[in-house]
């Protein structure tokens, strides 16, 4: 007998509205991301990754003390403990970044004597305290893993330093200029925030059951390292490296779409028609590749956005600017994604706290496929 009331299964959630969220809005009709109201466009042409920060968690923009005291926090919590710096030594050199970044921030929850003796951790001040920490600590996490695969020694955090500036400071062993900088701000501004996408979403569903920040933020970076979502960046240099120049993109794009390969850093789930943040990314690729004098990058960028446009009709998402610009800028490739969780961690958090705010378990229904009822043999 056939069963007429089958729930509809929305594979992928894909068009599934969960929850509500005052965090971020996304808006595919008309191409538009407002952080708590504010279009990300604005955000980073005027604001600092600081204040995106205090923005996301706070729900309003710092005032000039605000700011004062939250950049403070900041630089007094960006030193690596040794346990942590211990924790990366003991992993192998071929251990990918984004390993060893989750590594390292599961290694600061179980330094976290809190989470040991009493289950504080849900109040709005444990969590808040540690995603400033998490925040501070993730660009050492990231300087300490790509300096260490080169066989570099480490670089101490400057207290006198922007986020950014001592970001880019840690990892190159000094302050590049004023464009990169600022291009560099203008990437962990886009990737703050994204509403419910995946590695969020993984987040909510950890703190949906009363875990624990670190442990929200660990299954994130799971989620982000995979190249359908934040593992694109990543992707798309190496399929710069595969088409090596312009000329030979549309026949690299034929053959890949003849081979059913999905081509990283275009489509999106949200977006169908362009993803709002690429004009943004791609005016500060566009001062990297002038400053740099890398006429070859823009000429490959071009080409494959142009025959991806003409064979399929799919945009650019954040991750086809966003890879060249850290490569220009001279992160190893591995690195990116990396990238991508120090920015983010600041949406991640924001999302657990307001899980906890209005909290139900995250927990939905599947329809069974397997076998019917049977029985073990000698049952
Ligand atoms: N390359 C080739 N074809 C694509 C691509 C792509 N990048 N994206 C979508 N398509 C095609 C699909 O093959 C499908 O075609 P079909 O209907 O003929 O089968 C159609 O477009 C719809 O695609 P879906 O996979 O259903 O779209 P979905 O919303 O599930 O996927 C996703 C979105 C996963 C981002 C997809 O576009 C993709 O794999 N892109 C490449 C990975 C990437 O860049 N991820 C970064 C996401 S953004 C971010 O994390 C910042």
């Amino acid at each position: 007998m056939s069963d007429t009331t089958a729930p509809e299964i929305k594979k992928g959630l894909a068009g599934v509205v969960v929850d509500t969220t005052a965090i971020s809005k996304v808006n595919p009709e008309t191409n538009s991301l407002l952080y708590r109201g504010y279009p990300v466009q604005q955000l980073a042409a005027q604001c600092t990754f600081e204040e995106v920060a205090y923005l996301l968690w706070h729900g309003e923009l710092p005032s000039d003390d605000q700011l004062a005291e939250f950049e403070d926090h900041e630089r007094a919590h960006r030193h690596l403990d040794r346990v942590v710096k211990d924790a990366i030594d003991a992993l192998p050199l071929t251990a990918h970044p984004m390993d060893v970044v989750r590594t390292a921030i599961s290694v600061l929850g179980a330094l976290d004597e809190t989470l040991a003796h009493d289950r504080t951790w849900i109040e709005p001040d444990f969590t808040m305290q540690r995603s400033m920490r998490m925040f501070a600590k993730l660009p050492a996490i990231v300087a300490y893993a790509q300096r260490r695969r080169r066989h570099e020694h480490a670089v101490e955090p400057r207290d006198d330093l922007g986020y950014s500036a001592n970001f880019l400071h840690m990892v190159f062993g000094e302050v590049p200029e004023r464009v990169v900088v600022d291009a560099f701000d203008t990437s962990m501004t886009l990737y703050a925030e994204h509403s419910f996408n995946a590695s969020t979403f993984t987040a909510r569903v950890i703190t949906s059951t009363l875990s624990d920040v670190y442990s929200a933020v660990t299954g994130a970076i799971g989620a982000l390292k995979g190249p359908l979502h934040g593992g694109a960046n990543e992707a798309v240099m190496h399929v710069f490296s595969e088409i090596g120049s312009a000329d030979r993109a549309e026949a690299w794009l034929d053959q890949a779409l003849a081979e059913k390969r999905k081509i990283m850093g275009f489509g999106h789930r949200v977006y169908k028609n362009g993803d709002s943040r690429v004009p943004t990314m791609r005016a500060a690729l566009d001062t990297l590749i002038a400053h740099y004098d890398r006429r070859d990058m823009v000429e490959l960028y071009d080409a494959l956005e142009q025959a991806m446009d003409a064979r399929k009709g799919i945009k650019p998402n954040l991750d086809y600017p966003s890879g060249p610009a850290y490569h220009l800028m001279g992160f190893d490739t591995e690195v990116f994604t990396p990238l991508f969780v120090a920015a983010r961690v600041t949406g991640w958090t924001a999302h657990v706290m307001e899980q906890l705010s209005a909290n139900a378990l995250i927990r939905p229904l599947s329809v069974y496929n397997g076998p019917d009822e049977r029985h073990v043999p000698g049952a």
